[in-house]
């Protein structure tokens, strides 16, 4: 049976893809490359030998869904096709949720009139909010404050729904805390256009020399030394953890499940990590906070172990070795080619 990754172009969908045929099984990318490189498709080949069959189209195509879900016989969609940055929602509500919201719903509808029941979505840590208490549980209010995070938690509230309505889905939402990291072949990795808005990619650019000096959003937060304190997981862990979810997702109706580490690690650990890794100096200052950031944000594990058996492997000093890795081997990301 083959598996559709929306936006399996992207930084998350690529390692995702490495995964699953590695594993074994058929994949097909559907991705309008709005945020992705074509390169990438040539890379994953490099690393399993096999390059996935590619849709290039958008989830909010109701007709180029149906026909690439009728192409072959799909046991499951991941989907992950979305916009995903909180700054940029505020300036462009309108396009994520026309992305992000209609495009889910496009896509569940979809897949109910081609008979693909099981749907893998790939949610956020932002449908959080404000924490009230840490390590942040599946159970946790949801209180979004961003016009990002609450598409996904709309998106997840339609997807909840629709699984309960006829025909039915089974539905299993990962809440992602922040992945870094890349492969560690460094033939896939994290290329933002422009200039990073996340701590990782920047350093990654102080790191090579494209970008001067790492500016450190906050050093007056109440945390051990001050700055933001995230719960990193490494990519390739979390495409692990898609990979539990596909095996899990007829088990059930809808499941949400967190995929961090359950550690928390500061601007300032993850930059002294990251020069012992890479041997480099990174220039930091300290900065303003950044409008709409949190002190501390780090996930519970408990029900990823439980209902999937997933638990993280890598730790921080991985994370910063294989960024450092996709870096030094592309400078300028997938224009190196
Ligand atoms: C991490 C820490 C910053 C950049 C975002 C999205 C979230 C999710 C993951 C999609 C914070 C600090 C950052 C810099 C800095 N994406 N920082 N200087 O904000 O936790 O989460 O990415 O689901 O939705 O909001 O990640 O990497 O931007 O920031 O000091 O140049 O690094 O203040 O403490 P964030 P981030």
């Amino acid at each position: 049976m083959t598996v559709m990754i929306t936006g399996g172009a992207g930084f998350i969908g690529s390692h995702i893809c490495v995964e699953l045929i590695q594993a074994g099984r058929n994949v097909v990318v559907y991705d309008n490359f709005c945020n992705s490189h074509p390169e990438v498709i040539n890379r994953i080949r490099r690393i399993t030998g096999t390059a996935p069959e590619v849709v290039k189209g958008d989830v909010r195509d109701v007709e180029a869904l149906i026909s690439a879900l009728s192409a072959h016989r799909f046991s499951a969609v991941i989907h992950l096709a979305g916009l995903k940055s909180v700054a940029d929602s505020v300036t462009s509500s309108a396009e994520y949720y026309d992305c992000n919201v209609v495009g889910t719903l496009r896509l569940a509808q979809a897949m109910q009139q081609t008979g693909v029941r099981n749907i893998v979505f790939s949610s956020s840590a932002t449908v959080y909010g404000e924490p009230d208490v840490l390590p942040l549980r599946e159970d946790h209010k949801l209180a979004p404050f961003s016009p990002y995070g609450r598409t996904k938690l709309q998106a997840e509230e339609l997807l909840s729904d629709i699984a309960h309505s006829l025909p039915p889905l089974n539905v299993v939402i990962l809440r992602y805390f922040n992945p870094v990291g890349s492969h560690e072949s460094g033939l896939i990795g994290e290329d933002p256009n422009d200039v990073p808005n996340n701590l990782m990619p920047y350093i990654s650019r102080v790191a090579i020399g494209r970008l001067p000096v790492l500016n450190v959003f906050g050093n007056d937060y109440p945390t051990s030394d001050g700055t933001g304190i995230r719960d990193y997981v490494h990519v390739v862990d979390l495409a692990a953890g898609h990979v539990a979810a596909l095996d899990h997702v007829h088990k059930q109706k809808v499941l949400k499940v967190n995929l961090g580490t359950g550690r928390g690690t500061s601007v300032l650990e993850l930059v002294d990590a990251y020069t012992a890794v890479s041997g480099r100096t990174i220039p930091f200052a300290f900065a303003p906070r950044r409008a709409g950031d949190i002190a501390s944000y780090y996930a519970s594990g408990d029900v990823a172990e439980e209902t999937l058996g997933w638990r993280a492997r890598r730790d921080i000093s991985d994370m910063c070795r294989d960024a450092w890795n996709w870096q030094q081997k592309n400078p300028n990301g997938y224009l190196d080619q």
